[in-house]
């Protein structure tokens, strides 16, 4: 175990394995009643969820029905308009509350992959030391020291992605938010850094939510996974994935359990698209009459 594995553990992190999810424990993150509107329009309705430490959480939904805004709402960059939510922060932490990592590239162009990775450790006056033993393990654990001295357009979209978890896994914070990082690389890369994650999170059983729009990629990574409906979102189900881990991505998509679970999902999620569509095409519809003189 490295070093500040071992330091993770002695802040409180909780112990890997089937026993910690046994036990009923504090949630990582309890969403209560949570409601945001903008102006007339109702983003997220109702929604209450707690989110165990160390789970992996996946959110599905058609596009527009408010998973950006309650990641939003969770990092602190927008607020909730009622409701609440609450983060358990172990007493005595000096860990961040939470790191995103956004939708497509989201690294500064103008500094090196190991100052990238290393952003947000500076921002918080993080020890020389700890620094260069935090950096040097997330980019050899996703596969960047080699191009530590790069700067980002000397690399392709997936290193660049895997750059900013290397930063976001760094910064070590008590939670990790996800916003479909992955969905502008290709196939491979994808199913790569897939692995990859769930690699990492599995050395460090860290709290993530993780927003997608592809099924099959919330049933690999998931613990579980909340489909919500079309706007106003809501939770339409709260889907657990008992597939074992460690999960080997191209070996479970052979798996009929995982093809049923995908099919289950998916039957639930169409309706909410389909209505998500025709929600558009109404609005589509109404401007185009609003602006016919
Ligand atoms: N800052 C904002 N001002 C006004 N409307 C917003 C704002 N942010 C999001 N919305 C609206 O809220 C709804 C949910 O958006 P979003 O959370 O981005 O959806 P998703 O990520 O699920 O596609 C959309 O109708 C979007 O247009
Ligand atoms: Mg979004």
């Amino acid at each position: 175990m490295s070093q500040s594995a071992t330091n993770l553990r002695a802040l409180g992190e909780p112990a890997k394995g089937a026993d910690r999810r046994a036990q009923p424990v504090r949630p990582a993150i309890r969403i209560a009643d949570l409601q945001k509107t903008f102006g007339k329009l109702v983003a997220i309705d109702r929604v209450s969820i707690d989110i165990e430490p160390g789970e992996f959480f996946v959110i599905v939904g058609p596009s527009g029905c408010g998973k950006t805004t309650l990641l939003r709402i969770l990092a602190g960059l927008e607020t909730a308009t009622a409701g609440s939510i609450e983060i358990d922060t172990p007493a005595g932490s000096d860990r961040p509350a939470n790191s995103m990592v956004f939708q497509g590239e989201s690294i500064f162009p103008w500094m090196t992959v190991w100052n990238n990775a290393a952003y947000g450790l500076r921002m918080r006056d993080a020890p020389a030391a700890v620094i260069k033993e935090r950096v040097g393990h997330y980019l050899d654990a996703t596969g960047l020291t080699r191009f530590a001295g790069y700067y980002p357009h000397q690399l392709s979209g997936g290193m660049k992605q895997r750059v900013s978890i290397a930063r976001a896994f760094a910064n070590d914070p008590e939670i990790l938010l996800m916003d479909e990082p992955f969905s502008a690389l290709d196939a491979q890369n994808k199913v790569l850094l897939q692995e990859e994650l769930l690699r990492i999170w599995g050395e460090q059983t860290k709290t993530v939510v993780f927003i997608t729009h592809s099924v099959d990629e919330a049933v690999f990574l998931g613990d579980r996974i909340l489909v919500m409906t079309a706007q106003p979102g809501r939770v339409k189900s709260l889907v657990p994935v008992p597939l074992p881990r460690p999960r080997n991505i191209i070996e479970l998509q052979k798996a009929p359990e995982f093809g049923e679970l995908v099919h289950s999902i998916w039957s639930g999620l169409r309706d909410e698209v389909q209505r998500a569509r025709e929600q558009e095409n109404t609005e589509v519809a109404h401007d185009t009459k609003e602006k016919t003189p």
